[in-house]
């Protein structure tokens, strides 16, 4: 077996619920005749949503979400396997990663499956032709289902997409656990510093950004938060944590990692400000939550280690982790979020899939909810998997519980 295939059989064994569903979808073929593009961080992980995708019946194209987070093994071993091509490729150029798009498009998809809406914003500008084939998508993440409304409040947006992020089952899991403990493991692994201790600063509190505060304050971190949304900054006030503006911040940080999915949190003011030795880190989905660009400006010179280039500016050095692209998954040992949580993503990803192949044509162009229904049956399916057993409501409860004249 190679290694991408080694990769890829090493994740299975962790993601029963994805494979309950593959067992299903190997019966009844829910995606036969479907054609799916995706763009998705191309790791074992994620191998194993396609191979799920390909088990119901789809023809599945693929390529990356991000340039540094492909790994080429499971690449080629994903490539190798019926009914599945896959086009990304690691530290590819940009001129590159847009061609995997437009390759990937090119197969006329019926369903999408993105992470961070790239295969959307290309249908909807340079691909509008394909558009009408499109019976409807799934999108990961939070920035990209920021785009998404925005289209659709612009009327811009042309099929239905379900906002797979914004279900308890993603959210609660996948951006708290999975951020959390990714990102803390990336950093340690990259930077080989202690974590206990040091001034951590988490940018944003909102679901990444609490997840990474509490295990970072779990590791003995001394963990300090900036935010723009003041019920979020006094939750991460009641929570514990030092709440304070970022120019503060970065006067004092040793570690940095933003989770706000905005732009500049990081910028030419705070350079000026960081401690020698301040390294800086990005969570968030896009590489610009760090001004990169004007850090590159103003320092006297850069030096590049693996994963780590440090910006020299004047007397001090400023260490900046993955080009400030997705730490948890853009460093050289990033391995993204654990398996387990990526099983409970991607078991609603083939769902929410089944569910826009089957319904996509009576909905209209929009950003639509995961249904409960698939919500529900992944955390059923997960607790099954754990043997772990909950109570049901009697049916007096049932009948308390959606009673209006009953009280005291
Ligand atoms: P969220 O919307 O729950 O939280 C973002 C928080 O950042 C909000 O509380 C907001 O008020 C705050 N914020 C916005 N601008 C700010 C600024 N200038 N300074 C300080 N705080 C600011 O979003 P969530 O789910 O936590 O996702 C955050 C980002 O992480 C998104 O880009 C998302 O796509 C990405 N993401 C990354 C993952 C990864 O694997 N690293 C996994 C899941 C999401």
């Amino acid at each position: 077996m190679d290694s991408g295939m080694r990769k890829i059989t090493w994740a299975a064994q962790y993601m029963p619920v994805l494979r309950a569903i593959e067992r299903r979808f190997t019966a009844d073929r829910p995606l036969e005749g479907q054609r799916i593009a995706m763009a998705l961080h191309v790791e074992a992980k994620t191998a194993n949503l396609v191979r799920t995708l390909a088990a119901g019946g789809a023809e599945v194209e693929i390529t990356g979400c991000n340039p540094l987070s492909t790994q080429d093994d499971v690449a080629l071993a994903l490539d190798a396997m019926d009914g599945i091509r896959c086009y990304a490729r690691h530290a590819c150029s940009v001129e590159e990663y847009y061609a995997a798009i437009d390759r990937v498009l090119d197969a006329r998809p019926t369903v999408t499956i993105d992470d961070g809406m790239d295969l959307i914003h290309r249908l909807h500008t340079a691909r509008r032709e394909l558009l009408s084939g499109v019976i409807g998508g799934c999108e990961e993440t939070t920035t990209g289902i920021h785009r998404l409304r925005a289209m659709a409040a612009e009327g811009k947006l042309e099929f239905p997409v379900i906002a797979v992020n914004d279900t308890p089952m993603k959210r609660s899991f996948d951006n708290v656990h999975g951020t959390g403990e990714s990102a803390l493991a990336s950093l340690m692994i990259t930077t080989n510093v202690l974590i206990a201790g040091k001034r951590l600063v988490v940018a944003g509190y909102g679901y990444c950004g609490r997840g990474l505060a509490r295990k970072a304050h779990g590791m003995g971190a001394r963990v300090c938060v900036t935010e723009v949304d003041p019920r979020r900054a006094l939750e991460a006030h009641m929570d514990g944590f030092d709440v304070l503006p970022m120019d503060e911040a970065a006067r004092i940080g040793d570690l940095f990692v933003t989770t706000t999915g905005n732009a500049h949190v990081i910028g030419e003011r705070q350079f000026g400000l960081l401690k020698d030795g301040a390294i800086l880190s990005n969570a968030g989905h896009f590489n610009v939550e760090i001004d990169l660009e004007r850090l590159h400006k103003i320092a006297d010179a850069v030096e590049q280690r693996d994963g780590i280039e440090t910006f020299v500016l004047g007397d001090r050095r400023v260490h900046v982790l993955a080009e400030g692209r997705l730490v948890n998954l853009a460093t050289p040992k990033g391995m993204g979020h654990p398996i387990e949580v990526m099983d409970l993503s991607f078991a609603l990803q083939a769902l929410s899939a089944e569910y826009i192949a089957k319904h996509g044509r009576e909905l209209t162009g929009g950003v639509y909810e995961v249904p409960a229904a698939i919500d529900e049956t992944v955390a059923c399916e997960k607790l099954a998997s754990l043997g772990i057993a909950i109570d049901s409501l009697t049916d007096e409860q049932a009948r308390y519980m959606s009673a209006w004249d009953v009280g005291t």
